[in-house]
């Protein structure tokens, strides 16, 4: 999706949530004037703890949940208050914590499922030729049965279903949830492949010190509220943004090119 640069020459962004306040039923308002910004062609990161409304922020943005106040804006159209499908139709795919790959399926037929909304055979074969070549497991794996890929494989596999309406925006949940360090980072990989390919990403993680490492740009989700952003290099070098929420000092850069 196309974007007008603003006055100042910085790209507008594609997706903006805006004074954003959200909760379920009659428990105590989740998120309390949430403010979020993803420019084209960057990874942001939102981070916070177990319970912070990390999810919630996404659910709010691919019209999961309907905000309460504030509003929800797509390449500078407002959509607030629209359903999953009308989101999904402006731009936005969300990839859900947890697994959702069907097990019992072929990597293909999992793959062409976020292909549902598409009519036109051509822009489908396009799109399988593009996630097939953006990640090659899906590719080399196209035919077998999803459920014998690996966990980092078939997060790779939801990444190109999410891909297939070419969204403006992706929506990730938690992707690094449950796999071990090294496929992490083969995930964390695949995230700036994504961006790099010409997706913009709203990440939320748990595993903040790695997801800052992938992003651009980082903010911080406390008392539903953005508390920080900025740079994610700059959230990474602040010693005491690191002690209270990325469990303890700045690490060392790291050297190694796993992934
Ligand atoms: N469907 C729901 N119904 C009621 N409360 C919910 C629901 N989903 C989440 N919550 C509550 O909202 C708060 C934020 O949850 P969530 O957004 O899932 O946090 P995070 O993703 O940061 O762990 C938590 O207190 C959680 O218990
Ligand atoms: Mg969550």
């Amino acid at each position: 999706m196309a974007s007008e640069p603003t006055p100042e020459g910085t790209p507008a962004p594609l997706l903006v949530l805006d004074d954003v306040h959200a909760g379920y039923g009659r428990a105590a308002m989740v998120l309390r004037g949430l403010t979020i910004e993803v420019p084209p062609g960057t990874v942001v990161c939102l981070v916070g703890p177990n319970g912070a409304g990390k999810s919630t922020v996404l659910k709010v943005a691919s019209g999961l949940l309907k905000p309460r106040g504030g509003r929800v804006l797509v390449g500078g159209r407002d959509v607030t208050g629209q359903g999953p499908q009308q989101m999904l139709a402006s731009g936005l795919a969300h990839v859900l914590q947890g697994h959702s790959v069907f097990r019992e399926m072929t990597v293909a037929e999992n793959v062409l499922l976020g292909a549902y909304t598409l009519r036109d055979k051509e822009r489908i074969a396009e799109r399988v030729e593009f996630v097939r070549n953006l990640f090659p497991v899906v590719g080399e794996r196209w035919k077998q049965l999803a459920g014998l890929l690996s966990g980092g494989q078939q997060k790779q596999v939801e990444f190109a279903r999410s891909l297939m309406v070419d969204p403006a925006v992706v929506l990730l949940d938690e992707p690094s949830m449950g796999l071990d360090p090294k496929t992490t980072a083969t995930v964390f990989a695949q995230v700036a492949r994504m961006r790099d390919a010409g997706t913009a990403v709203l990440l939320v993680e748990q595993n903040a010190r790695r997801a800052l490492e992938t992003a651009d740009l980082g903010c911080v989700l406390d008392l539903g509220r953005v508390h920080i952003s900025g740079p994610a290099p700059q959230l990474l070098a602040d010693p005491q943004l690191s002690e209270l929420y990325l469990g303890g000092r700045p690490a060392e850069p790291s050297l190694s090119g796993e992934g």
